[in-house]
């Protein structure tokens, strides 16, 4: 079926008590994995790309990969940018197909970010993709954006409900305790600060750097109202490690199938355990 909106999968997921998983790709195999592990637990799912991965794969390979496997597929798949920081960027990716986009304006005080956001909020309403923000800053470092540990901040509840009001954005992602990357020890969430956002505002709760939370902290944080889950790390983890497990037992290989191959169905696994994890299975 042809792309659909992030807007439609939450709202989906919010009726039914679950949340969608956003997978990171940057190329074919990436994408494949994780549209064909969607099909197998008949899960909607998104597929998300960042700044970086544009810039290595190229918007038009990533968008056209996309939009041909979520044509092949009768699971519903949305095509979602990742950490946007330009409006140029974001503009970009609407003109060439995707269903929706982040405005990550985080790293700016509120008013600037409200500003940006509600730029981009004109300009992907007019032809109905959705839009995601963040408020308070993530720490660690999801491709070419990092925040050091020290100016990670928590997202504000007050600040939360405000936002939204003065933006009407779609989704909104929150710093409640998780990182982009490998943790150093386990990630501790906030839960008290997530209740508190939920009961002041209304729309889908994003949780980004959920690679390394433990599963529990995940049901949990989806049963307090998030209804995007961000996976990147976990795919990067299972491609390598399947790479090195064949290379290693056949250092002589050189058909990139034979490496390639095993490393989709690797990633395909983690895929599917975490779209059971995320209790979208069988929703699509
Ligand atoms: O935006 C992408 C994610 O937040 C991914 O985070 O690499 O820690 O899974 P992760
Ligand atoms: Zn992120």
């Amino acid at each position: 079926m042809p792309l659909v909106t992030v807007k439609e999968l939450l709202k989906a997921a919010e009726d039914g008590n679950y949340a969608v998983g956003a997978f990171n790709c940057n190329n074919m195999e990436i994408i494949q994995a994780i549209v064909q592990a969607a099909e197998e637990e008949n899960s909607p799912v998104i597929v998300q790309a960042s700044q970086g991965a544009i810039k290595y794969a190229g918007l038009e390979y990533i968008t056209a990969l996309t939009k041909l496997a979520a044509e092949q597929t009768k699971v519903p798949v949305a095509l979602h940018l990742d950490h946007g920081t330009s409006f140029e960027q974001v503009v970009k990716c609407i003109r060439h197909g995707f269903t929706s986009v982040m405005i990550d304006g985080s790293a700016y005080p509120l008013s600037e970010n409200i500003g940006l956001t509600n730029k981009v909020i004109e300009v992907a309403r007019a032809i109905g993709v959705s839009v995601e923000a963040e408020l308070g800053k993530i720490g660690g470092t999801e491709d070419d954006i990092t925040v050091d540990e020290k100016e990670a901040a928590f997202t504000d509840p007050q600040e939360a409900r405000e936002f939204v009001d003065a933006t009407g954005v779609d989704a909104l992602a929150v710093a409640i305790g998780t990182a982009h990357g490998i943790y150093k020890g386990e990630p501790r969430l906030d839960f008290e600060r997530l209740k508190k956002i939920t009961s002041l505002i209304d729309i889908p709760i994003v949780l980004h750097g959920s690679s390394g939370v433990p599963d529990e902290a995940i049901k949990q944080a989806i049963s307090l109202g998030v209804r995007k889950v961000n996976i990147d790390t976990n795919l990067r983890e299972a491609f390598v490690k399947k790479t090195r497990q064949v290379l290693e037992e056949k250092p002589r290989e050189i058909d990139p199938r034979k490496i390639l191959g095993p490393a989709r169905d690797a990633m395909k696994e983690v895929i599917r355990e975490k779209i059971r994890l995320f209790g979208s299975s069988g929703k699509a």
